[in-house]
Parts: structure tokens; C-alpha cells; sequence
């Protein structure tokens, strides 16, 4: 069993409008330079709508996608040519099977934290290692968890406040209930939105599991891959007091 839990379809629909401002800056051009650097086949675990795979497949890269959720991948079907459409499919990265190996694999913004336990974990890391040629890496990212945050959490706090394609009000609203001893933050997201002249409201709660600096170390030295790097930022920086990302490098041996 694995912790699978679909985006629903109002989610999929505002995600790019949310996350294209709140995450691209962040982590956009990163990946993407990753990718440019590839020499073979590129897999993005946990491919969502597209926000950085759309951007990649348009520069030429011979990249593949697998998320578990049919909501975002109807957006993302929706924005590529049906004749590249052969390149998505609906496969967890817990438990993936595809027939070919890749120079890189990323799990961009925050794939990592939907898998609630670490048997799962585990099982992802070893599942990649199998699917990357000799010299392969992956690269994956988890939020450090602010103990602030950890400890309050948040109340109704709106995020995201703006308007839709047709100059409609769309807005977030977060609560989170933190649970320390299973390193899990329960997320409420409250979507408002107008549709057809009438206000829709609706919640999506789900877990998102958080990490600790030694618990990635460990957790990828029990894996398969022989070599791995924590950075701090998006910039190759190391980890500091300060930092709010772990981006995790993980490398298979050449030979
Ligand atoms: C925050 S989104 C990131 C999407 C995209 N990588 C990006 O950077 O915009 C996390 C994505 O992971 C997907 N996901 C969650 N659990 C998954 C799993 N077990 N296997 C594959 N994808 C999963 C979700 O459906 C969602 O599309």
C-alpha cells in the first residue's frame, strides 16, 4: 500500500495560476538547467500540469512524466500535442515501470512530501535508482520544516488572492494541524472561486509529511544510490541555519 492521494479536480484547475508566482522563481530555472545538462532521457516524477515539463519538452528535451493524480494530468494533456501525450503516465513513483532508463530523474516541489511512509520512501528511492543509467542522478526537494509553524500552525491565513481568466476573485485559505510525532502536517487548502455567477467554495485536506536533515541523510544512505549531496537553496548552496529547502542530489555509480 502506498499513501496516494489524488489532487482533486478544483485543485488541478487554480494550480498553475497559484504556483506559477509563488514557485517558479524558486526553483523554475534549476530544474530546467538540470535538464539541459542531461545527455539521455529525463523523467519528471510527479509531473503535475506541466509547470516545468511543458517548458523543457518546448526546449527539445526527450522527457517523460508519471503522477498519480488524473486531475493534473488532464491539465497537462490539455497543453502538449496529443502526439506527446505517450510520454505521461498515470504511475506512482513509489512503484513505477517504465521500459527505459534515464540520465535524470526529478521529483520537483515537494513530490517527496506526499509519501507519508518511509517504507514508501524507501521503495521510491530504490524504484528510481533502477530506472537510471550507470552515472544517473536524482534530484529531489522537501521543505525544512520551520518549528515556528511546526508547533502553531496556521488559521484560516489566505495565500493566494487574485483574479481568474475572466477577472473573477479566486482565493486560498491555509490551515494546517501539525503532528510532531508523526512528522506529518495536516493541510487544509479552501478554494473560493465564481462559476457561472455563483461563489464555489470547497476544502481539500491531506497529509503532507515533513523531514528532518539527518532523516534524509539516513534515508538515502539505506537506499540503493552509492552517492548523495544535501543543498541548502536552489544555487548549489549548502545547508545553513537559514535554509528553507533541503534539494537533494542523488547519484548511481558509472559502473
Ligand atoms: C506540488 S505538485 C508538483 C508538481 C510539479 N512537479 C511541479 O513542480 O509543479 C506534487 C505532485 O506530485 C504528485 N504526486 C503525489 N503523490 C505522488 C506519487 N506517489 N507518485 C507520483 N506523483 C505523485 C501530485 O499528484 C502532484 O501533481
Amino acid at each position: 500500500m502506498n499513501d496516494n492521494r489524488e489532487y482533486p479536480k478544483h485543485f488541478a484547475r487554480f494550480y498553475d495560476s497559484i504556483y506559477i508566482g509563488m514557485r517558479d522563481p524558486a526553483d523554475k530555472e534549476y530544474y530546467l538547467q538540470q535538464i539541459r545538462h542531461a545527455n539521455g532521457k529525463v523523467l519528471e516524477a510527479g509531473v503535475g500540469t506541466g509547470r516545468l515539463f511543458k517548458t523543457a519538452l518546448i526546449e527539445g528535451a526527450d522527457i517523460y512524466g508519471v503522477d498519480t493524480s488524473s486531475s493534473m494530468l488532464a491539465e497537462l494533456y490539455d497543453k502538449i500535442e496529443p502526439d506527446e501525450h505517450y510520454r505521461i503516465s498515470r504511475q506512482s513513483i513509489v512503484d513505477f515501470h517504465l521500459d527505459v532508463n534515464f540520465d535524470l530523474v526529478i521529483a520537483p516541489f515537494r513530490v517527496i512530501s506526499h509519501i507519508i511512509r518511509k517504507e514508501d520512501q524507501l521503495k521510491t528511492l530504490n524504484n528510481v535508482y533502477h530506472h537510471l543509467t550507470p552515472g544517473g542522478t536524482f534530484i529531489f526537494d522537501a521543505f525544512v520544516p520551520d518549528l515556528k509553524y511546526i508547533i502553531k500552525g496556521f488559521e484560516n491565513f489566505v495565500d493566494f488572492e487574485d483574479e481568474d481568466e475572466f477577472g473573477h476573485k479566486v482565493t486560498r485559505t491555509v490551515t494546517t494541524r501539525p503532528n510532531l510525532m508523526e512528522q506529518i502536517i495536516e493541510t487544509d487548502f479552501e478554494l473560493q472561486w465564481i462559476d457561472k455567477g455563483k461563489t464555489k467554495k470547497e476544502h481539500w485536506t491531506f497529509p503532507l509529511r515533513f523531514f528532518f536533515r539527518y532523516e534524509l541523510e539516513h534515508l538515502v544512505e539505506r537506499s540503493l544510490f552509492e552517492s548523495h549531496r544535501i543543498f541548502g537553496d536552489f544555487h548549489d548552496g549548502p545547508l545553513t541555519r537559514g535554509s528553507k529547502e533541503f534539494v537533494v542530489v542523488c547519484r548511481k555509480n558509472k559502473a
